[in-house]
């Protein structure tokens, strides 16, 4: 059996085939030292969309422990506007599912430093945060928020069940299209969740995905991007059904599912009209995929026919934002040190190490601002409004942004 034929959907287990190739990449966070550059972990970096279930995926991942580990280098607080919309999130759970319900219990799957559960601790709700990388858990814990460092499963859920009962909610944010296992999480799900309980999860959504032509949204992490009709099917084989969508601006595009046991609560209106738009930008069709991967090609030649002409014109260029998607761009397109003279991160893990497969520093924040650049490539593209509302110093210098979502533009 050649290597093509093996490889089977990780929802239905029908054949499927990569529709393109990224090429080698490396551990998107795996920031890594001088010295740790000759041990450097590739995969190959490809995707699949199944005919059958309609799941967009990974052909391969690496280990769950090459990607999350004791030296995690992704904190959720690092952002304000992140910040704000967990509260929300906690927030509607509390209003929408919690209110009324006698000493509730909620569950977060990947609840990283605890940026939303903080919010149930808060309030004195019963809570348990699941969140393998101890680093980040560790934070979580030091702000008294429960949390277990380990791998979600179904023995974990009935270990969780036999101490502290069912769950009346559990959540997850950019975790769930982590698991490539989301057969066991959801059969997890299932023996955790109360007759009357709700899953609500959120990750980068397939749709703005191919609308955008933001495909560095595939790495590693992400074995999967979800659509409203991929996690419909998924979820179906465990009595779960899709009650609810609510897309969300986040990570440049994403969607909040929530399901529930099948027959417990009525579907919203929202669900069909997101499954009928996903019929008609054609999300089940392979000639999309198609499509997609000229519009990577052509966002490729672009952006690196614009950092080729700066570089000829001696122009000093510093990438904003050490993002785990910019682990895509850098080393799909061939961004070097000489296109790009470092990376401004604000997170301390980060700074002092070379960016991964790429090798292009990280450096402090201060750096950025100590002697402004000619361009910045804001490689934290999802978080433009806040970012360029900060620099406006940096644009009044005289500053330029590059970007290449949804296209790759110059502007100040
Ligand atoms: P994020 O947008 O969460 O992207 P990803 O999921 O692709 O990692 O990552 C944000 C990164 O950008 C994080 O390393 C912090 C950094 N950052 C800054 O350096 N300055 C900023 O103003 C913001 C908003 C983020």
């Amino acid at each position: 059996m050649n290597q093509k034929s093996s490889v089977h959907c990780r929802i239905c287990d029908t054949p499927i085939e990569a529709f393109m190739s990224f090429g080698r990449m490396p551990i998107a966070n795996g920031f890594l030292t001088a010295e740790e550059v000759s041990e450097e972990y590739f995969f190959e970096l490809a995707p699949a969309f199944c005919g059958n279930c309609g799941m967009f995926q990974l052909i391969e991942q690496p280990q769950p422990d090459k990607m999350f580990h004791g030296h995690y280098a992704f904190y959720s607080s690092t952002s304000r506007f992140m910040q704000l919309h967990f509260e929300n999130f906690a927030n509607s759970v509390m209003k929408d599912v919690l209110a009324g319900r006698a000493d509730p219990f909620v569950v977060e799957l990947g609840s990283n430093d605890g940026i939303m559960l903080r919010h149930f601790n808060d309030r004195g709700i019963r809570h348990l945060g699941i969140e393998p990388s101890v680093n980040v858990a560790d934070v979580a814990r030091r702000h008294g928020i429960h949390t277990i460092s380990s791998f979600f499963s179904p023995a974990l859920a009935e270990d969780i069940v036999a101490e502290h009962g069912k769950a009346d909610a559990i959540l997850a944010a950019n975790v769930m299209c982590h698991i490539a296992d989301l057969r066991g999480i959801a059969a997890g799900v299932q023996r955790l969740l109360k007759p009357d309980g709700v899953l609500i999860f959120e990750d980068p959504y397939l749709g703005d995905m191919i609308a955008k032509t933001s495909y560095d949204q595939i790495y590693d992490e992400h074995v999967f991007i979800f659509s409203a009709s991929s996690v419909k099917r998924a979820f179906d084989p465990y009595d779960l059904e899709l009650a609810d969508v609510m897309p969300q601006i986040t990570h440049g595009g994403s969607m909040r599912y929530l399901l529930a046991p099948k027959g417990s609560r009525p579907a919203s209106p929202r669900v069909h009209a997101q499954l009928e738009k996903e019929r008609s930008q054609g999300l089940q069709e392979a000639e999309t995929y198609l499509r997609f991967r000229q519009n990577c090609e052509a966002s490729r030649a672009r952006l690196m026919q614009t950092l080729e002409e700066l570089r000829a014109q001696d122009k000093r260029v510093v990438g904003y934002g050490a993002t785990s998607k910019s682990t895509t761009v850098t080393n799909y397109c061939g961004v070097t040190p000489a296109h790009v003279e470092f990376i401004s991160d604000t997170t301390p893990i980060k700074q002092g190490k070379l960016s991964p497969g790429a090798h292009i520093p990280v450096r402090p924040y201060i750096e950025f601002t100590r002697q402004y650049p000619d361009y910045a490539l804001l490689f934290a593209w999802n978080h433009a409004a806040e970012i360029r509302d900060k620099e406006k110093a940096f644009v009044a210098a005289g500053g330029k942004w590059i970007v290449y979502v949804p296209e790759v533009k110059v502007f100040s």
